[in-house]
C-alpha cells in the first residue's frame, strides 16, 4: 500500500443530540479538523434540519463546514458568512446557475465546494472543478445519516484526485474505520462521519479508527 497522507476528519453532528449541540460539538472537539453542518429544507431532501439561526450560536474553535442541501442556496450564502462559516457545499443538482453560486461564495471569503449525489457523474464537474476548492463525493442519497456506503461512488475520488489533485476531495456517507480505508486509498482528503462517531461508545477511539 502506498503512503497515504494525513486526512482530515470532519463529524456530522447530525447524528448528535441537537439538545445539547455545543457539548456534542464540544466532546469531539479536541480529536478533529472542522465540524460538519447539514443544512436540509424538505425539499431538496426529505429531511429537515437546521439553519443560519442555529449555527448561531454555535461555539467552537473548529473549522465550520456547511454542506447545503436545500434549493436555492445562494439565499444562505450571506448569513453564513456572517455566523463564520469555513466552508459552503452547495449540490450540483440543485444549482442551475452553479458558477455563479460559486463566485458569491468564494467573494464573500469562504471556500467553495460543490456535492455530488451517487447518482451524478462526477464527469458533470468538469467545467466548474477548475473554479473550487472542493468537491464532497456523496457516498449514500442525502438526507439522513446511518445508510450504507455506496463503493461505486469511490471512482469518482481517483478521477478527481488524477484530473484535479489540487481540489480537495471530501468524502460524506456511510463512513466508517472499514469504508475510510477505501477512501483515503483513492485520496480522499476529507472524511465526513456522522454515526460512526456521534453513536460510538467511545468518539476518540472511533475518530482515531477513522485516521487508522
Ligand atoms: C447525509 C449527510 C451526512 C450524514 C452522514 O445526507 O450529508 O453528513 O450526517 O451520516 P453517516 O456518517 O451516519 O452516514
Ligand atoms: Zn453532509
Amino acid at each position: 500500500m502506498s503512503e497515504l497522507k494525513n486526512i482530515l476528519i470532519a463529524p456530522s453532528v447530525l447524528s448528535s443530540d441537537f439538545g445539547k449541540l455545543n457539548d456534542e460539538i464540544a466532546s469531539v472537539e479536541k480529536f478533529v479538523d472542522w465540524i460538519h453542518l447539514d443544512l436540509m429544507d424538505n425539499h431538496f431532501v426529505p429531511n429537515l434540519t437546521f439553519g443560519v439561526p442555529i449555527i448561531k450560536w454555535i461555539k467552537t474553535g473548529l473549522k465550520m463546514d456547511a454542506h447545503l442541501m436545500v434549493e436555492h442556496p445562494e439565499q444562505y450564502l450571506k448569513g453564513l458568512a456572517e455566523v463564520g462559516v469555513y466552508s459552503v457545499t452547495v449540490h450540483v443538482e440543485a444549482c442551475p446557475h452553479l458558477h455563479r453560486v460559486v463566485t458569491q461564495i468564494q467573494e464573500l471569503g469562504m471556500k467553495a465546494a460543490v456535492a455530488l449525489n451517487p447518482g451524478t457523474s462526477v464527469e458533470s464537474l468538469n467545467a466548474i472543478l477548475p473554479f473550487i476548492d472542493m468537491v464532497l463525493v456523496m457516498s449514500v442519497n442525502p438526507g439522513f445519516g446511518g445508510q450504507k456506503f455506496i463503493g461505486e461512488v469511490v471512482e469518482k475520488i481517483k478521477y478527481i484526485k488524477k484530473n484535479y489533485p489540487d481540489v480537495l476531495v471530501q468524502v460524506d456517507g456511510g463512513v466508517n474505520a472499514e469504508t475510510a480505508v477505501v477512501c483515503k486509498e483513492a485520496g480522499a482528503d476529507v472524511l465526513v462521519a456522522g454515526s460512526y462517531i456521534f453513536k460510538a461508545e467511545d468518539r476518540e477511539a472511533a475518530i482515531a479508527s477513522l485516521r487508522g
